[in-house]
């Protein structure tokens, strides 16, 4: 019985045709598309400690045998041929015809990296992702292993058990290589500078503590880099050098706790910058120069421990989203701001914000997007709002708000959600003046509001009632269409005409 009297009578007979099934049996061809599929097949998943030390179950070729797949009976010409999730243990053969330049062997349980001549020679790219591949131990005969794949441009790696990156050939034409979720703990060696071509590099994933100094030195033309998800502690103001055309970096969920001074400072052409979720609990006000390019930087979840330095953001002229929420920020440095007029976007949502200065925003010249949900407010004067020419969207939810703002003077404003604040009775001034430009949508909803102050909208000119629901409903311009909603707190039945149900719970209150 073997490996099968591990297993209950009830599964056997699904067991036993999957060893009896022959990999390459359910091949169809498209075009110059060879597609294998099996009927019955069993996915091997592989991503944490303990699936690496788990030996691979039920395969199709439990002799170990290399299967080989006679590409041109099945498929002549094919250029594309797709063996995923096949249980295959080897890299097959067949697979070195010339004209072939995708292969798709994901989800198979292949341990080692193609051996010299397996390939031919227009495969551009290749996915190998999620079987179980480990590195040979970095020897010399072992670098050479790639050596012959000089036209593979594409390398997809994820989801193995490679703990280092001796495997890169030298040279290297790859442009895009992915290393998600494997072991991989070091980026010394110079092995990745034999790729001197690489466009996008993904680490995310992976066991990199240390960056040291000319850690990516040589990828001259790199433009994406993936750091997350490694527990990095430490940046040196070298790591980035040579990294002259990087366009985005990604370092969400590391554990870096501060930064060095021009720790960016070499990476001119930076547009995204991920900083999310880690530990920071310091950042000098020079951490983010020579950033000159940067359009979106995020620092969501990470400055728990950090008092804001005034100067932080002061090269960062070209910013157009900034990503500030989920901080626990109490306050905003008067300056801070001052050289963000392309700003677009800023999220402060989720801080304990009480209170900002009127001039705390005035620079934000460009501003479309202002997100204040979930924090401290109990008012926010309509002068910090209307100051902004370009403002389309005020979310303030869920602060303490007890007056509206007064939004008269928003040329822009279209949307502002004051939802789930302190709002009881909304004046007839300021609804008018929220009223005041059209289209525009302004919600009150969440609100503890009294339908005894919202009589005068039943007697109110230039203005109609509407009713939602039962409980909720609003007002609208009749020339502008602008509408402020609320709900009231009121007994529910069906829905009614705004008036009748204005009059029952104006009556009622
Ligand atoms: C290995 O198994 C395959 C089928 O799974 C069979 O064709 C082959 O002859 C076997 N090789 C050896 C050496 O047993
Ligand atoms: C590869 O493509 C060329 C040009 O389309 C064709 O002449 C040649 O026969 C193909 N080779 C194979 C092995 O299919
Ligand atoms: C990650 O690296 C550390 C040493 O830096 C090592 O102790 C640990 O076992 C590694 N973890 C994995 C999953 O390889
Ligand atoms: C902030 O610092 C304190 C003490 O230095 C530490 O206990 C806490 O975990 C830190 N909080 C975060 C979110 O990093
Ligand atoms: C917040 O307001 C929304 C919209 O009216 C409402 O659906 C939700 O129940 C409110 N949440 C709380 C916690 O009051």
């Amino acid at each position: 019985m073997g490996p099968l009297s591990i297993v209950s009578l009830t599964f056997m007979s699904c067991i036993v045709l999957l060893i009896a099934e022959q990999p390459f049996n359910h091949c169809t061809c498209r075009g110059r598309v060879l597609n294998c599929r099996r009927r019955y097949f069993y996915r091997y998943r592989i991503g944490n400690e303990e699936d690496a030390t788990a030996s691979p179950q039920e395969g199709a070729t439990p002799n170990g045998s290399v299967p080989r797949l006679d590409v041109q009976t099945i498929c002549p010409g094919a250029t594309d041929v797709q063996l995923s999730n096949l249980n295959l243990r080897a890299f097959p053969g067949g697979l070195d015809e010339e004209n072939i330049t995708k292969i798709d062997l994901s989800g198979n349980l292949i341990t080692a990296l193609p051996d010299a001549g397996m390939l031919g020679p227009d495969v551009k790219r290749l996915d190998l992702s999620a079987n179980a591949i480990e590195a040979p131990v970095a020897e010399a005969g072992a670098e050479a292993q790639l050596r012959p794949l000089g036209a593979l441009e594409e390398l997809l790696l994820g989801w193995n058990r490679l703990r280092h990156l001796s495997f890169l050939p030298a040279p290297c034409g790859l442009r895009r290589l992915q290393l998600t979720v494997n072991f991989i703990d070091r980026l010394d060696g110079g092995w990745l500078r034999r790729c001197a071509l690489l466009e996008s590099l993904t680490l995310l994933a992976n066991n990199v503590s240390a960056l040291p100094a000319g850690a990516f030195a040589g990828l001259g033309h790199l433009r994406e880099l993936t750091l997350s998800m490694n527990p990095v502690q430490e940046l040196s103001d070298r790591t980035f050098d040579g990294l002259s055309q990087l366009e985005s970096l990604r370092m969400k969920n590391t554990r870096l706790a501060t930064l060095p001074n021009n720790a960016f400072a070499s990476l001119r052409h930076l547009d995204l910058l991920e900083l999310s979720d880690n530990p920071f609990a310091s950042l000098p006000p020079h951490a983010f120069r020579g950033l000159v390019n940067l359009r979106s930087l995020d620092l969501n979840n990470a400055l728990h421990n950090v008092t804001l330095n005034e100067n932080l953001f002061s090269e960062l002229r070209n910013l157009r989203k900034l990503f500030l929420d989920r901080n626990s920020l109490t306050f905003l440095p008067n300056n801070i701001f001052h050289q963000q007029n392309l700003l677009e976007e800023l999220h402060l949502q989720s801080n304990q914000i009480s209170h900002v200065s009127e001039n705390t925003f005035t620079s934000l010249r460009n501003l479309k997007v202002l997100r204040l949900d979930r924090n401290h407010f109990a008012e926010m004067p309509g002068s910090i709002i209307c100051n902004l020419p370009l403002l389309q969207e005020l979310q303030m939810p869920y602060n303490r708000l007890t007056t509206l703002p007064d939004l008269a003077g928003c040329q822009s404003l279209r949307t502002a959600n004051f939802f789930n604040n302190s709002v009881a009775a909304p004046s007839e001034a300021l609804v008018r003046a929220a009223l005041a430009r059209g289209p525009r949508d302004v919600g009150l909803e969440g609100n503890p509001v009294r339908a005894s102050s919202l009589r005068w909208v039943l007697r109110a000119s230039g203005v109609e009632a509407f009713a939602r629901d039962c409980a909720c409903g609003g007002v609208r311009s009749r020339s502008s269409g602008a509408e402020v909603r609320f709900c009231v707190v009121a007994p529910c039945g069906p829905p009614t005409p705004f008036v009748s149900w204005m009059e029952a719970v104006a009556a009622a209150n």
